[in-house]
Formats: structure tokens, C-alpha cells, sequence
């Protein structure tokens, strides 16, 4: 099995840069974050507390989360409810950067991302633990950075596509917590792993990012 794995900070463009690499490359795409975000959700609607950390890990093991090919685009099914859209609110982002701290939490979502991915012969897979902890074998790692301003622009732009206006400095600090969050926490801090390629894609545009990554992928997959 092949597997491109990708983490770095939120407001990178890793998901953007999945989902195309995923289609040129024909694997599949592991929305790792879109799962921890499902499990807020569903946390959410059970009024089970961000701090309660016994009833999230039994909720982890309990809910059934699965991809489905949409025309182009890829849905997240909680059940057999499409909940692609309802996990993209700033809430949610909030709620899921809460819950991932917990190990409980992650052993379950880690268990249940490999078996996704044993289903497929290629994937790309792209969170904050997919190049440390979830694919330590991967065949190819990328950590993908931008500075917070850059990453807090474009998030900005992306909820503003979705109809969510929200003023700069408020997306910043956003980033800027979730940042903290995922470093400092014990369990599978965001971090480098020493044998992956860093791209730093401040002032580059998705195209950019997208054909600088796909060229590393195909000269790992000897297909240069
Ligand atoms: O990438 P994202 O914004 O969709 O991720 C949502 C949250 O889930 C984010 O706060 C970090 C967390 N996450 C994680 O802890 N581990 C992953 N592999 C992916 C996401």
C-alpha cells in the first residue's frame, strides 16, 4: 500500500492539497481533521462536555464514520448522515480541537483511520499525527507550514466562502489557539517528523503547492 501522508498547522492547505494529489495520484483521501470534527459534532448533539473525557473516548468507539465519492467532491458520513457541511463552523473547529487532546480519543480515531486505509491501495492522508503516529511508514511525509497571518487570511477567504463573516484579528487568534492546542498537547503533539519534507508555502497559490508536492510524489513513486 501507498501512502503520501501530510500534517502541519490549521490554515495550511493540506486538506486542498490532498483532495487534488488524492485525484491526480487516483488514491484515496483520509480527511483525518474531518473525523475528529464529526466526533465533536456528535459529542455536541449528545451534550456530552468537552472535558469529559471517558464519555468522548466510549462516543469515539462508538459512532461509525465513513467517506463517500460525490461527483467531485468527497462527503463524511456520521451514520448515514452527510455532516460534510454541519462540521465546518467555527464551533466546531473549536469543539474538535478540544476533544483531540484526548488519548482515549486518538487511540480510537487512529485504530479506525488505518482500517480506512487498509481498504485502499493508495491513500493520502493528511492531519496533524498522519507522518508521526498514524503512518510512520509512509512512503512519503510532507509537512506543510505557512506563517499564522498567511494562514489566517486565507481562512478568512474560506469562510467567507461559506457565507461566515469573521473579522481578521478574530481568525488570527483563532489560529493562533489552535496552534498552541496542537503543539502543547501530550498525546501526539503536531511535529516534524525527522524524515519529512517541510514546504513552507507562504505567497504560493494552491496551484503552486499542488505541482511542487505532486512533483516530490511522483519522483517517490518513480513515476518522474
Ligand atoms: O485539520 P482540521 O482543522 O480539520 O482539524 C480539526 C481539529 O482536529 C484540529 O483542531 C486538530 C485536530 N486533529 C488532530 O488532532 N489530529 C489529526 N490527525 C487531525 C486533526
Amino acid at each position: 500500500m501507498t501512502i503520501i501522508a501530510i500534517d502541519g498547522p490549521a490554515g495550511s492547505g493540506k486538506s486542498t492539497l490532498a483532495k487534488n494529489l488524492a485525484r491526480a495520484l487516483g488514491f484515496v483521501f483520509l480527511d483525518t481533521g474531518a473525523m475528529y470534527r464529526a466526533l465533536a459534532l456528535a459529542a455536541q448533539r449528545a451534550g456530552i462536555a468537552p472535558d469529559d473525557e471517558a464519555r468522548l473516548t466510549e462516543l469515539a468507539h462508538q459512532i461509525t464514520l465513513r467517506f463517500v465519492a460525490q461527483n467531485d467532491s468527497q462527503r463524511v458520513l456520521l451514520g448515514d448522515e452527510d455532516v460534510s457541511d454541519a462540521i465546518r463552523t467555527p464551533e466546531i473547529s473549536d469543539l474538535a480541537s478540544r476533544i483531540s487532546v484526548y488519548s482515549g480519543v486518538r487511540r480510537a480515531m487512529v485504530a479506525l483511520q488505518r482500517a480506512l486505509a487498509a481498504q485502499a491501495h493508495g491513500v493520502v492522508a493528511e492531519g496533524r499525527d498522519t507522518t508521526t503516529v498514524v503512518f510512520p511508514n509512509a512512503t512519503l511525509k510532507i509537512y506543510l507550514d505557512a506563517s499564522p497571518q498567511e494562514r489566517a487570511r486565507r481562512r478568512q477567504h474560506q469562510l467567507q466562502l461559506q457565507g461566515i463573516e469573521e473579522p481578521y484579528e478574530k481568525v488570527l487568534q483563532e489560529i493562533l489557539e489552535r496552534d498552541a492546542r496542537d503543539l502543547a498537547r501530550a498525546d501526539s503533539p503536531l511535529r516534524i517528523a525527522p524524515d519529512a519534507v517541510v514546504v513552507q508555502n507562504d505567497g504560493w497559490t494552491k496551484e503552486q503547492t499542488f505541482e511542487h508536492v505532486l512533483a516530490l510524489c511522483r519522483e517517490r513513486l518513480g513515476q518522474a
